[in-house]
């Protein structure tokens, strides 16, 4: 596990440069720790050059000491990496674009995913601040999707290239969340789904921004195309092992004031629900991503419904970029 060294004293107010910015690699295969970088919308364009390197290079970063981010500039350090989204469906704790995740509101992410597959132009950047951290456990794991792809065996790299898959958010929450409230977990998939996305991706996408071919699965996937459920189950076992292997993952022990930002293009994560009844609260801005391409050429399409329909709040995940509909 990583674990954080206590930093119970926020970095001081003022200019941040690369100058005082170090990066410290934490895990062989992704996640670095970022130190000297006060976040804020105010950083200096090299500042933020740097934050972003660092983010395509290592997948996931991290921060302490960030106990002075409000909502407001939680979002303002947000614009400097793209263009703030709402989630789709569940509305954001600010009225704006901070999402709660909280251990009190019903939604636990404790399964593999990548953020908000089930649309096409899913977010490109997740920010994510701790606000209250359980005493233990309620950590979270991320898993770079680029080296389990090139992980792969050569003919299953061929074979992941060839296949399309179909995400949506709406999926059996149930079978997921044995121990949840019934009516707990029905509130939750009621906001979740609010209106049920389908989606399909290339199952190898062609990083817009490194070129490096990913894995584009997780919990979202309700099957391969053009495949029966049992292919299609063992499939998607198969590939998923190798974004599981903890060779391939980083673990974070949370702290207050923590801040880590990942490349939901190149990884998934998994948040560890074993912090019993404790409290853990966490803001996430997620920052607009672009439609998947596979290595065919051919990108992803939103089969229903037939546009991202407007949130209560700002743009729609993926409204920058021209999201093709399905005929
Ligand atoms: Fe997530």
């Amino acid at each position: 596990m990583t674990s954080a060294p206590p930093t119970d004293a926020p970095f001081p107010a003022g200019p941040a440069g690369p100058a005082g910015l170090t990066v410290q690699k934490v895990g062989g295969r992704l996640g670095a720790v970022i130190s000297g970088v006060r976040l804020g919308g105010d950083l200096a364009p090299e500042t933020v050059a740097a934050v972003r390197a660092a983010l395509l290079t290592h997948k996931v970063v991290f921060f302490h000491g960030q106990q002075h981010l409000d909502e407001e500039s939680h979002e303002a350090f947000g614009r400097l990496l793209g263009s703030p989204v709402a989630h789709p469906t569940v509305p954001s704790g600010d009225g704006r674009y901070a999402l709660r995740i909280d251990s009190d509101y019903g939604g636990r992410a404790n399964q593999w995913h990548t953020d908000v597959t089930f649309v096409p132009a899913y977010p490109a950047f997740s920010i994510l601040r701790a606000l209250v951290v359980p005493p233990y456990g309620g950590n979270t794991i991320w898993a770079n999707t680029a080296t389990a792809y090139s992980a792969l065996p050569a003919p299953l790299r061929t074979l992941a290239e060839s296949l399309r898959a179909e995400h949506s958010n709406d999926y059996d929450y149930a079978a997921l969340r044995p121990d949840a409230l019934p009516e707990q977990l029905e509130h939750y998939r009621e906001v979740f789904t609010s209106t049920k996305f389908r989606t399909e991706h290339p199952v190898v996408r062609v990083h817009p921004e490194t070129g490096e071919r990913v894995l584009l699965l997780g919990n979202f996937v309700q099957r391969i195309v053009g495949l029966t459920g049992r292919d299609s189950r063992a499939l998607l076992e198969l590939f998923q092992r190798y974004v599981e292997s903890p060779e391939n993952t980083v673990r974070w022990q949370w702290q207050v004031g923590d801040v880590a930002i990942w490349d939901n293009r190149a990884t998934q994560h998994y948040g560890v629900d074993d912090s019993d009844d404790h409290a853990r609260r966490l803001r996430r801005v997620t920052v607009d991503g672009d439609v998947p391409v596979g290595v065919d050429g051919r990108a992803s399409v939103l089969l229903a419904p037939k546009a991202v329909p407007e949130p209560p709040f700002g743009a729609p995940s993926g409204a920058s970029t021209a999201a093709p509909a399905a005929a």
